[in-house]
């Protein structure tokens, strides 16, 4: 949902802050500017509408814009269309806002998040005869930090801190002030931001992967905190204006692994990245060796007695991390004998449903900054049940206010479409299944199922030696208009995850079934070689699934199968069988979601669409 950047030190600040926004197009790409001040110089911004490469081209690669402090920003729109005058930074001043060019403003900036009192504060400036050049949020916080700075006088960090308690919303926000040259002025509630600083020079990014190949000392800034940057140096302060004193933290982010590596996309590298990524995320809580394994949960901070107690669970989240929830739940209950509920996190945040006392709430999420996640942890917090947040980026805001963390070792995923953490989060809920059902004594042959969650990294590769076949399937569907994923209990769930893939990123409609409801009305929608997917994984469903398979062909689907290799004579029953490696079935979800990943991906290439970057997307979800 935007992404926002900074820099200043002693190189040229345009091309370091676009590198910048190339590494954060994910999170918005309607369009992109920046504000660059060369010495005393007052600002010159720039602006363009779609992807970043127009900014690129606009600026020549930057070179057009000198100077060595700078913000830029990549938009996600909220309030307002993409367009040129909505597209960041915005400016204080009474102009048309609308191009490029020098900018005699007192105040310039960017924001990523949403400010939910905008309009009131508008009508306010403008009775403060303020004007207003764009339908944005954004130039009305500019204008608003103007005005406070003009009335009362008493610099930047006043200016911010009294901003800050006017607006209501969400911001990371970045601003120069025409009298503080060589500065850049950040002030942060709920959405993400860093400060990396290196020696005579300074960054800001809404991501690691921005700042990797500059630096890997950040400091992260706090809920309504602020900073002064400048080269090489950044101070925080609190609300009262007092210093905070802060410690950097090193990434241990390798920067290789938020490039392509050789790959077309984010996606095929993530999806080809899994095997490897689900092994690191097994052993950092699988310990011991032979008949001696378990699941250690200590670094979470839950203990046996709290495992053995919790009366339920709820799984809360959104999209894809969602579809682990619901998968989880078939495993939980059966491994554990405990009651799951999956909640969608926005549904539940505004529930007004009686939570059991004691439960545990599981918040799932990549980037940790899902504002429905996020607000759904906090409305289990406040209703005193405990919670654990199963997150991929380090110290974001779930993985910091949740009470215990398990974290995913998937690393920085950039494709929209998420796999490798998606794969992540999965491993991470059937080792807490395995971990409950130890403590609560609902399991036999725990050291054997952690031996066969161990054995999926490799079938995962022979998964995706598989992938050929799927490319030729995938050449025939291009044109196809809808898509069904039929299954039962477990690849039912599977189905929900295949079925937004496919979605998201190869535009073609498509929805998950349960396969017994198809006849309950959507089988009206079968039509002469509709393509059905059916996930057939779990032995004593197969035969139901398949038979609602045989319904739809009866009435002219076209139908693929994925099932074990040699299980079942599912070649008698489908036009085209994708296989993959037995494994115990309450994991197959790891293994059959790789080749709906793979169709997916195909088909939209095949379609010449953006497999990164769908169209109305953003990686993370930061508004509501
Ligand atoms: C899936 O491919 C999507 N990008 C989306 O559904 C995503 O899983 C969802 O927005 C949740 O994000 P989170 O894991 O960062 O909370």
């Amino acid at each position: 949902m935007c992404g926002i950047v900074g820099y200043v030190g002693g190189k040229q600040a345009a091309p370091v802050l676009l590198q910048g926004l190339s590494k954060l197009e994910y999170r918005g790409y309607d369009s992109a500017g920046l504000a660059v001040r060369n010495g005393e110089d007052p600002a010159v911004v720039v602006k363009t509408t779609g992807k970043l490469n127009n900014l690129i081209e606009k600026t020549d690669e930057g070179r057009a814009v000198p100077g060595t402090c700078g913000i830029g920003h990549t938009r996600w729109a909220t309030h307002g269309a993409p367009s040129r005058t909505n597209a960041h930074p915005h400016v204080s001043g009474n102009c048309s806002g609308s191009g490029s060019g020098v900018v005699e403003s007192e105040v310039v900036g960017v924001h990523n998040g949403i400010i939910e009192n905008f309009q009131e504060l508008k009508a306010k400036m403008e009775r403060h005869d303020y004007r207003f050049y764009s339908e944005t949020d954004t130039e009305v916080l500019i204008k608003l930090v103007d005005y406070y700075y003009n009335k009362y006088k008493m610099g930047p960090i006043d200016a911010l801190a009294k901003t800050i308690v006017r607006v209501r919303g969400s911001y990371a926000l970045a601003v120069m002030f025409s009298d503080y040259p060589g500065k850049i002025f950040a002030a942060r509630k709920e959405s993400p931001m860093i400060i990396g600083v290196n020696e005579g020079e300074s960054f800001i990014a809404s991501d690691v992967p921005a700042i990797l190949q500059h630096t890997r000392n950040v400091y992260y800034i706090g809920n309504l905190e602020m900073a002064e940057i400048s080269a090489g140096e950044v101070t925080f302060y609190n609300l009262d204006g007092d210093v905070v004193e802060k410690e950097a933290t090193t990434i241990e982010w390798d920067a290789e692994a938020a490039e392509k590596g050789g790959y077309e996309h984010f996606m095929m590298k993530e999806i080809h990245e899994q095997p490897r990524v689900v092994m690191d995320t097994l052993k950092k809580y699988i310990k011991g060796e032979g008949e001696k394994l378990s699941v250690d949960l200590s670094e979470t901070g839950l203990t046996k007695e709290m495992i053995a107690s919790f009366p339920a669970i709820y799984i809360v989240a959104c999209g894809s991390a969602w579809h682990v929830g619901m998968e989880a739940q078939y495993v939980l209950e059966e491994m554990c004998d405990i009651q799951v509920r999956v909640e969608l996190a926005s549904e539940f945040r505004y529930r007004k449903n009686r939570l059991q006392t004691g439960a545990l709430v599981i918040i799932i999420s990549q980037s940790g900054e899902t504002a429905d996640s996020l607000a759904a942890l906090r409305m289990a917090k406040e209703k005193g049940l405990t919670t654990l947040a199963i997150v991929n980026v380090l110290d974001s805001s779930i993985a910091r206010e949740a009470d215990h963390c398990m974290y995913t070792l998937a690393g920085p995923e950039i494709s929209v479409a998420t796999t490798k953490a998606y794969s992540c989060q999965l491993v991470c809920m059937f080792m807490l299944a395995l971990a409950f059902a130890k403590e609560r004594g609902t399991i036999e042959g725990y050291e054997n199922y952690i031996s066969e969650l161990l054995t999926i990294p490799e079938k995962m590769k022979k998964v995706l030696d598989d992938k050929e076949r799927i490319q030729w399937f995938a050449s025939k569907y291009s044109n196809a208009r809808d898509i069904f994923f039929i299954g039962r209990g477990i690849d039912y769930a599977i189905c929900l995850e295949g079925s937004l893939k496919m979605k998201e990123i190869s535009y073609i409609h498509s929805e998950a079934y349960a396969a017994g409801e198809m006849k309950h009305g959507t089988i009206s929608l079968i039509e002469d070689q509709t393509l059905v997917i059916g996930v057939l994984t779990q032995n004593d469903l197969y035969e139901k699934t398949i038979s609602n398979m045989m319904e739809c062909k009866s009435r002219g689907a076209y139908l693929m199968g994925i099932t074990a290799y040699g299980k079942y004579d599912v070649e008698d029953s489908v036009n085209f069988a994708v296989y993959i490696p037995k494994v115990d079935e309450h994991f197959t979800g790891s293994l059959a979601i790789i080749p709906l990943q793979l169709l997916a991906y195909y088909l939209s290439v095949s379609k010449g669409l953006d497999v990164d970057k769908p169209r109305n997307l953003a990686k993370s979800v930061t508004v509501e």
